[in-house]
């Protein structure tokens, strides 16, 4: 079965699906994204993502391309037609086709969009196998990384840098060495005193969907977390490092630039966690 995408209100077989060229998005990069999780063809976290991608649509000044429940409807509709039981959705909206200039183009322009769907593996039941290394690498991304931006220049170097060297994800840190965030995760800790610790909000980091949701199971459960920013030094301590993102859920971090995190296996929290999230989705 041919893959099928939509692009601005119609469903295309993938091969033949294609956009303008002189999309804003092709030439500058002006637009926004989400990737979404699905399991037994219901997204996970939606509202979580739906609200993300209306706060990065307001950031850019882009207008919502499909309104109120249209565009569930459209999402259900990529999943259904590319037979998605288990899988990821993705979604871009850009500011549109307008002859090349820097500036907004007119308010008349309509935005464009694309959802493409794709089958992914049921999520792990055993962390060992899905835990990962991962190198550290200086942030070198712009001041607004809240906003989730197609523009991923940075973070494609990084996730690159990270494959040569053997490895899964580059975990950033910014210029006073406090570390950010991964090139496409959220990245979480257990520091030497057993506090399970991931970055506060703010400019510098995606608020992941993820995140989000891990700690709400975990204030739901009365497990602590802390917000405070940690240090490459403290990351290079730390019992335990895992990742979240839709897509790796909770990924332990086993190895950091070639050095055993712990003892080199996925430690309880990462465990414990990963099982806790896998509950929550599969509630969903
Ligand atoms: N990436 N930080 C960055 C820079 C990301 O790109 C992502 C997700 C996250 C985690 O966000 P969430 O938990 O909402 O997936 C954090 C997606 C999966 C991607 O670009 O493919």
């Amino acid at each position: 079965m041919a893959a099928v995408a939509y692009v601005n209100g119609r469903y295309r077989p993938i091969r033949d699906a294609e956009v303008n060229v002189e999309d804003r998005g092709y030439q500058f990069g002006d637009g926004v994204y989400e990737v979404f999780y699905v399991l037994e063809r219901r997204l996970v976290d939606a509202e979580l993502h739906y609200r993300r991608l209306e706060r990065s649509l307001r950031e850019i000044g882009i207008s919502e391309p499909l309104t109120g429940s249209a565009l569930p409807v459209v999402i259900g509709e990529v999943i259904r037609r590319n037979r998605v039981t288990t899988g990821l959705v993705y979604l871009q909206v850009t500011r549109g086709v307008a002859a090349r200039d820097h500036a907004f183009p007119s308010p008349s322009t309509r935005p464009s969009i694309v959802i493409t769907a794709r089958h992914r593996p049921a999520p792990p039941r055993i962390a060992e196998s899905w835990a990962v290394a991962a190198i550290t690498a200086r942030d070198e991304r712009w001041a607004r990384c809240d906003i989730k931006s197609i523009n991923l220049l940075p973070n494609v170097l990084a996730r690159q840098a990270a494959r040569q060297a053997g490895a899964y994800e580059a975990i950033l840190y910014d210029a006073d060495g406090f570390v950010t965030e991964g090139a496409a995760s959220t990245v979480w800790m257990v520091d030497t005193a057993g506090v399970l610790r991931t970055r506060r909000l703010g400019n510098q980091i995606l608020p992941g969907c993820t995140r989000a949701a891990l700690m709400a199971a975990l204030s739901g459960d009365g497990t602590a977390y802390d917000e405070t920013p940690f240090s490459l030094d403290e990351l290079r301590q730390a019992r335990e490092i895992f990742l979240t993102s839709a897509t790796s859920f909770v990924k332990p971090v086993i190895r950091l630039d070639g050095t055993a995190v712990g003892d080199g296996t996925p430690g309880p929290v990462s465990k414990f966690l990963l099982d806790r999230y896998i509950a929550h989705i599969e509630a969903i």
